[in-house]
C-alpha cells in the first residue's frame, strides 16, 4: 500500500477572496450560503456531492470526496473581493439576475454584509467596463501593497486562518508574455515602473501569491501563467490552477470530442455559436477581449483530436467560434453547434447540439471546488501548476513542454487518482485483469 501524504487539517476558517463580484462571483457566494443553510442543493461541485471509488471494484467503497481528504466545509467560508462597482454582494447578484429573487432575499443580510473593496483597475485591459471603485496608486507595486493590505484586513477582522483567491474579474484583452514576465526581477522591476505589460488581473495574483495564497484563474487572460510568477509560487509555496472555467459549450466540446475520437470518426468542421446578454456577453462583444476568449476556446479540439497522429481524420478540420452579445437572453447563454462528421468509406454525417445553459449556474460549483482543492493542495504542500485541476479549465495551465490534456475523462482520472494518492490509496489503471485470473 502506498503511504498517505501528510495534510495539515481543515481547521478554522477558510477566506475565499473574490476578484470581480459579478455574476460568477455572487451565484458562487449566494449559492454556497444557500446550500449550508439548506435551501437548495450543490448540483455540480464534486467535492460537496462526488464520490471516488477505492480499492477492487468488488470492494463496494465509494466514499464521497471529502470523506477521503478533508475538505473545508461550507460553514467554514468566508467571501470577500473586489469589484470596480460599490454594491454589496446583494445588489451585485440582483444586477447580474441569475439567481432568483425569492432565493436571495433568503441570505439577503450575509449578501449585504460583503462589500466589495476598491479594486485595481485600468480600463486599458477592459475596454467596455469603468467604474468608481477603483484604486489609486503611485504604481502597480503600490497597488498590489494596497491589495495585500486589505487581505490582512480581511484576515484579521474574521479570525482567519488560511485563504485562497479566484479571479473572477472580466475577460481581460489578448496579452502574450513577454520580457517583464520573463523572471521575478523582471516583474518586480516592471511592478515598480508600472509597465503596460501587467495588466490589473496580475496585480492581485502578485499580491497573493507574495502572500503565500493559493491562487487561480477563472477567466482566459494571461495572469499567473508566466515565468515570474510561477518561480514567485515556488519561493512562496502557493498551488496555482487556471485557467478559463470550462463551462457551456466547450465543457460539451470536451464530452463529445472524446467520443468521436475514440470511434474513428472523422470531423470536418465545427461551427459554434453563440448569445449571451450578461456583462461578460458585453465585455466579450470587445474584438481584444475575445481574443483572448477565441484563443482559449479553438485550441481544445486541436489537443483531443490529435490531427498530427490521424491526418485523414482531423487535419482539415475547420473549426469555427463565435460569441454574439444580446442583452434580451441574459446569463442565459444559448449555444449552437454544427458538426460535419465523416464516417465509414468517407461517407458525411452531421450532429447538431442546441445547449440552452445558465453560465453561471455552470459556472458556481467550478469556482467553489476549485477553492476548497487548492486549499487542499496547500495544506498538502502540492504548490506550483495543479494540473489535476485541469478538469475544471478550458485552458489548463500545464508544465512547460507538456502538452496540456483536454479530455474531461482523462481529467476526471487524472483528479480523482491524485485523491487516492493523497490518501495513500492504490490508483486505479482500468486493467482490471486481477477480476479474470
Ligand atoms: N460564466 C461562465 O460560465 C464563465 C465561464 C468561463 C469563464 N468565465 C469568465 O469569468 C469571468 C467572470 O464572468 P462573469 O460572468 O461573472 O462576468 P461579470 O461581468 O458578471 O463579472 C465580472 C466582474 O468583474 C469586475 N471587474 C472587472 N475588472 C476588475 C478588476 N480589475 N478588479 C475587480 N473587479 C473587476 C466587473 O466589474 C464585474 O462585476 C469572465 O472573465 C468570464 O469570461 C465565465
Amino acid at each position: 500500500m502506498p503511504t498517505p501524504v501528510e495534510i495539515a487539517p481543515a481547521q478554522g476558517k477558510l477566506g475565499v477572496l473574490l476578484v470581480g463580484l459579478g455574476a460568477v462571483s455572487t451565484t458562487t457566494i449566494a449559492g454556497a450560503i444557500a446550500v449550508r443553510r439548506g435551501f437548495a442543493k450543490p448540483i455540480g461541485s464534486l467535492t460537496q456531492m462526488g464520490t471516488v471509488r477505492l480499492g477492487k471494484r468488488t470492494e463496494g467503497r465509494s466514499p464521497r470526496i471529502d470523506e477521503v481528504v478533508p475538505l473545508a466545509g461550507l460553514d467554514q467560508l468566508v467571501f470577500g473581493g473586489w469589484d470596480i462597482f460599490e454594491e454589496d454582494c446583494y445588489a451585485a447578484a440582483r444586477t447580474a439576475g441569475v439567481i432568483e429573487p425569492s432565493l436571495l432575499d433568503r441570505v439577503r443580510p450575509e449578501l449585504e454584509q460583503i462589500k466589495p473593496w476598491p479594486a485595481v483597475f485600468d480600463q486599458r485591459y477592459v475596454k467596455r467596463l469603468d467604474g468608481p471603485n477603483v484604486k489609486k496608486g503611485r504604481n502597480k507595486r503600490e497597488l498590489a501593497e494596497q491589495v495585500m493590505d486589505d487581505i490582512r484586513r480581511f484576515k484579521a477582522d474574521h479570525g482567519l486562518d488560511r485563504l485562497v483567491m479566484v479571479w473572477c474579474g472580466s475577460t481581460e484583452v489578448f496579452l502574450t508574455e513577454s520580457e517583464a514576465h520573463a523572471s521575478l526581477q523582471a516583474f518586480e522591476r516592471a511592478l515598480e515602473a508600472s509597465d503596460p505589460a501587467i495588466p490589473s488581473s496580475m496585480v492581485y495574483a502578485y499580491a497573493a501569491i507574495k502572500m503565500g495564497i493559493p491562487y487561480a484563474n477563472a477567466a482566459p487572460n494571461l495572469t499567473a501563467d508566466i515565468p515570474a510568477l510561477t518561480e514567485l509560487a515556488a519561493q512562496t509555496r502557493s498551488p496555482l490552477a487556471g485557467k478559463d472555467l470550462k463551462t457551456g459549450q466547450t465543457l460539451i466540446k470536451t464530452i463529445i470530442a472524446p467520443g468521436l475520437k475514440a470511434r474513428l470518426l472523422g470531423v470536418e468542421g465545427w461551427y459554434s455559436t453563440n448569445i449571451l446578454g450578461n456583462r461578460d456577453g458585453e465585455v466579450l462583444d470587445d474584438p481584444e477581449s475575445f481574443k483572448t476568449k477565441e484563443e482559449s476556446k479553438k485550441s481544445v479540439l486541436d489537443y483531443i483530436l490529435q490531427p498530427q497522429l490521424y491526418p485523414d481524420l482531423y487535419e482539415d478540420l475547420c473549426h469555427v467560434v463565435r460569441i454574439n452579445y444580446y442583452p434580451p437572453r441574459g446569463d442565459n447563454k444559448e449555444g449552437w453547434d454544427n458538426i460535419d462528421l465523416v464516417g465509414w468509406l468517407g461517407y458525411p454525417m452531421q450532429l447538431k447540439i442546441n445547449f440552452l445553459c445558465r453560465d453561471s449556474i455552470l459556472a458556481a460549483p467550478i469556482v467553489l471546488d476549485v477553492a476548497l482543492f487548492l486549499d487542499l493542495a496547500k495544506r498538502a504542500g502540492m504548490h506550483g501548476i495543479q494540473e489535476w485541476l485541469s478538469f475544471y479549465f478550458k485552458s489548463p495551465m500545464h508544465a512547460p513542454g507538456l502538452y496540456p490534456e483536454h479530455d474531461l475523462f482523462i481529467q476526471l482520472m487524472k483528479l480523482k487518482n491524485t485523491l487516492r494518492y493523497l490518501k495513500g490509496e492504490e490508483l486505479i489503471t482500468h486493467l482490471g485483469r486481477e477480476y479474470y485470473d
